[in-house]
């Protein structure tokens, strides 16, 4: 079983420390294999709105780091993506990644496989940039089995966040085989 635990922060911090927990947690797993990748480490540019070329041929034209990214997407069984709430929704990175998967939307290479959302903010929207992440596993056909949405204050996420996080790890850990 692979896990891909994708960081949708441009920092390492609450976001990537909450995935990385849930990682963790399923790592602890027989079986399972996680990577963590970490979007601002990819150069992943804005989906063109070509619209054909994709739903024509499966695949994008724009050859950026999306196309290091589309086989382990179609490989993975477990996707984790975390974002951080900015302006009450998920961050750019997250967005262009979520944008630039369409061409696995019409081969229908994430159908049937299994996601889970981390969102933390400050102090509101967190659930919105969750959701947001929420209705791409929805039209991905990607089954979910949870998300975390933290509001954080100023402060660093704690041992209380991180043991959610846990949880949620091991949430999808008892859905696999
Ligand atoms: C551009 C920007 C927009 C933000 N918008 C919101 C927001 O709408 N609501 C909120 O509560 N916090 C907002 N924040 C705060 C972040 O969501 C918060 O600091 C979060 O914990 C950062 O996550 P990270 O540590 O993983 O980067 C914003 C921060 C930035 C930089």
């Amino acid at each position: 079983m692979k896990v891909l635990a994708i960081v949708g922060s441009p920092r390492r911090e609450n976001t990537y420390k909450l995935v990385e927990a849930v990682a963790e947690a399923l790592a602890k797993k027989k079986n399972v294999e996680t990577e963590l990748l970490h979007l601002v480490d990819f150069n992943v540019k804005h989906c063109s709105g070509c619209s054909d070329f994709c739903e024509k041929t499966g695949e994008c034209s724009i050859q950026d780091d999306m196309q290091k990214l589309y086989p382990k997407l179609r490989e993975a069984d477990v996707f984790i993506v975390g974002t951080p709430t900015y302006y009450w929704n998920v961050t750019g990175l997250v967005k262009n990644f979520i944008d630039r998967t369409n061409p696995l939307y019409h081969t229908g290479s994430l159908e049937g496989k299994i996601g889970a959302a981390v969102a933390v903010s400050e102090e509101d929207g967190q659930e919105l940039a969750l959701s947001a992440i929420s209705s791409f596993f929805e039209l991905q056909k990607v089954k979910q089995v949870g998300g975390i949405a933290i509001a954080r204050g100023d402060k660093p996420v704690g041992e209380a966040e991180l043991e959610m996080a846990k949880t949620l790890g091991e949430r999808i850990a008892s859905k696999l085989a």
